[in-house]
C-alpha cells in the first residue's frame, strides 16, 4: 500500500477506524514519522520520540495569538457565531502561553500539589465507595453512567465548590462543549457547544458572586479571592479556569476508566494480577493510560522560524498534530507495545502530556483511577463484560458509549 493510501485510511469519519484505530496508527507510524494531513492542514507526528520532544519544544505553542494576528499566520478570523465558546476558552490554560499561562498556572497548581491531592483521598475514596456499593447491590451495572461519570464529576465539583445538585448541569455543558475540539464537526454541534458555553458563563458568574458573598475555601472561592504577589484573576479568567478543569478533568478520567477497564477485562489474566494484589492498582493505572488512551490528538502552532521536526521544515503559523495513540504503541519506546501488561508500570508515557502544558491534574487523575480500580478489584474479582461495547464516533476524545459489566 502506498503512503497516500495509508494516509487516506486515517479517516476520523470512518466508523471502522474509530472502532479500532490501532492497526492504521501502527502502520502509519512504521511507514513514516510525519505526514501532511490534507483535510486538517496539519503536519501529523506518529512516533514517540518526536511527540515527546515536540510537547517540550518552546518554539511551538498551543496558541499563536499572543504573538501574531490571525491574518499574519494566514488564518480566518474566529467565527462570530461561536463567540460564547471563544469567550469561555479565552483564558483557558490550554489556550495560553507565557506570561499569562505562567501566572494562571501558578495559582491553579497550588491546588494540585501531591500534598493537596493526598488530603483529598478520603473524599475521593468516599465517592467511589458509595457508588461501587450500589453497583454491587445491582450485580450488573454500566460502568460509565453508574460509576465513572457521577464519580469524576463529584470529585471535581467538590474541589471547585459547586453544589452537588448542579453537577448534572455541568456535565451536560461539558459534554456539549468538548465536541468543538473534534477534527470534524457540524454547525449543529458547534451551535450546541456555543449555547452550552453561554449558559456555563452565566452560571459561573453567579457562582463567583455567591462565593464572594460567602467564601468556602474551595477552588472557585479561592480563585475569586486570590492574592498571589499582588496578582488577581478577572471574572473571565476564573470562568475559563474552572471550565478547563471540568472539561479536561472529567472527560479524560471517565474515558480512561471505560477504555482501561475494557482493556483489563479483555485480558482476564491481567485483571487477576490486580485482584490478587500482584499488581497494585496504582501501577495498573499507567498501562490503562498507555494502551488505549482517552485523548488521541493534541495540536501545536509553529511560533518561530527554523523549526524542523522528523526532518520536515515547518513555517511559522503551521500546525502540528501529535498522535498519542500511535506514539504510545511505538516499539522503539515500549517493548511489546501491543501487549496489555497491567504490571508494566512505565510512568514516563505521554498520557499526561509534557512540557509547560503537562496535565496539572495528573496527581488527582492517577489517584481517582487508582481508587476506582482498587475498589472494583476488591468488590468484583470475577468482573466480566456483559455486552461487547462500542466507541463514540469521536477520535480526539475517544471513549466508549457504555460498558455493561457483571459481577
Ligand atoms: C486520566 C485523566 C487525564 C488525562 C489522560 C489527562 C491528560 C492531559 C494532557 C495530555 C494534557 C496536556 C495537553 C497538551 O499538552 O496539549 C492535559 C492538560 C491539562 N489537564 Fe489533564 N488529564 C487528565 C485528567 C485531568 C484532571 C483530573 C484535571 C483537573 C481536575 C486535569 C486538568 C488539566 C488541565 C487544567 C490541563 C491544562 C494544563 C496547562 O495547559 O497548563 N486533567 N491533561
Amino acid at each position: 500500500m502506498s503512503l497516500a493510501e495509508l494516509i487516506a485510511r486515517f479517516d476520523v469519519d470512518d466508523p471502522a477506524f474509530i472502532a479500532d484505530p490501532y492497526p492504521v496508527l501502527n502502520e502509519l507510524r512504521e511507514a513514516t514519522p510525519i505526514f501532511w494531513n490534507e483535510q486538517t492542514a496539519q503536519w501529523t507526528l506518529t512516533r514517540f520520540s518526536d511527540v515527546f520532544e515536540t510537547l517540550r519544544d518552546r518554539r511551538l505553542g498551543r496558541s499563536y495569538s499572543h504573538l501574531y494576528s490571525h491574518a499574519a499566520v494566514g488564518r480566518a478570523e474566529p467565527d462570530p457565531r461561536w463567540a460564547a465558546f471563544q469567550q469561555h476558552e479565552r483564558w483557558s490554560l490550554l489556550c495560553l502561553e507565557p506570561p499569562d499561562h505562567t501566572r494562571i498556572r501558578r495559582l491553579v497548581a497550588k491546588v494540585f500539589t501531591p500534598k493537596a491531592v493526598a488530603a483529598m483521598r478520603p473524599t475521593v475514596q468516599g465517592f467511589g465507595d458509595e457508588l461501587l456499593d450500589v453497583c454491587r447491590e445491582k450485580g450488573t451495572f454500566e460502568l460509565l453512567t453508574d460509576y465513572a461519570q457521577p464519580y469524576s464529576v463529584a470529585v471535581i465539583c467538590s474541589m471547585l465548590g459547586v453544589p452537588r445538585t448542579d453537577t448534572q448541569l455541568l456535565l451536560d455543558w461539558s459534554h456539549a462543549i468538548v465536541k468543538m475540539y473534534e477534527l470534524s464537526t457540524t454547525d449543529a454541534v458547534r451551535e450546541a457547544a456555543n449555547t452550552a458555553a453561554a449558559e456555563y458563563i452565566e452560571y459561573t458568574k453567579a457562582l463567583i458572586a455567591e462565593k464572594r458573598r460567602s467564601p468556602d475555601g474551595l477552588l472557585v472561592s479561592e480563585l475569586a479571592q486570590v492574592e498571589d504577589d499582588g496578582d488577581t484573576l478577572t471574572v473571565d479568567e476564573i470562568i475559563s479556569t474552572t471550565m478547563v478543569l471540568l472539561e479536561a478533568g472529567h472527560e479524560a478520567t471517565v474515558n480512561t476508566l471505560g477504555n482501561g477497564m475494557r482493556a483489563m477485562l479483555r485480558h482476564p489474566g491481567e485483571w487477576q494480577r490486580v485482584v490478587s494484589g500482584a499488581v497494585p492498582a496504582r501501577i495498573a493505572v499507567e498501562e490503562m493510560l498507555r494502551w488505549d488512551p482517552p485523548l488521541h490528538l493534541f495540536e501545536r502552532w509553529v511560533l518561530e522560524q527554523g523549526v524542523e521536526i522528523a526532518g520536515q521544515r515547518m513555517e511559522v503559523g503551521q500546525e502540528v498534530a501529535m498522535l498519542f495513540g500511535a506514539a504510545q504503541r511505538d516499539g522503539r519506546r515500549f517493548p511489546e507495545p501491543d501487549r496489555f501488561d497491567a504490571g508494566r508500570g512505565d510512568t514516563a508515557h505521554i498520557g499526561f502530556g509534557g512540557g509547560i502544558h503537562f496535565c496539572v491534574g495528573a496527581p488527582l487523575a492517577r489517584q481517582e483511577i487508582e481508587v476506582s480500580v482498587a475498589g472494583l478489584a476488591a468488590r468484583f474479582p470475577n468482573l466480566a463484560v456483559l455486552v461487547e461495547p462500542e466507541y463514540h464516533s469521536n477520535f480526539v476524545i475517544r471513549g466508549l458509549t457504555a460498558l455493561h459489566l457483571t459481577a
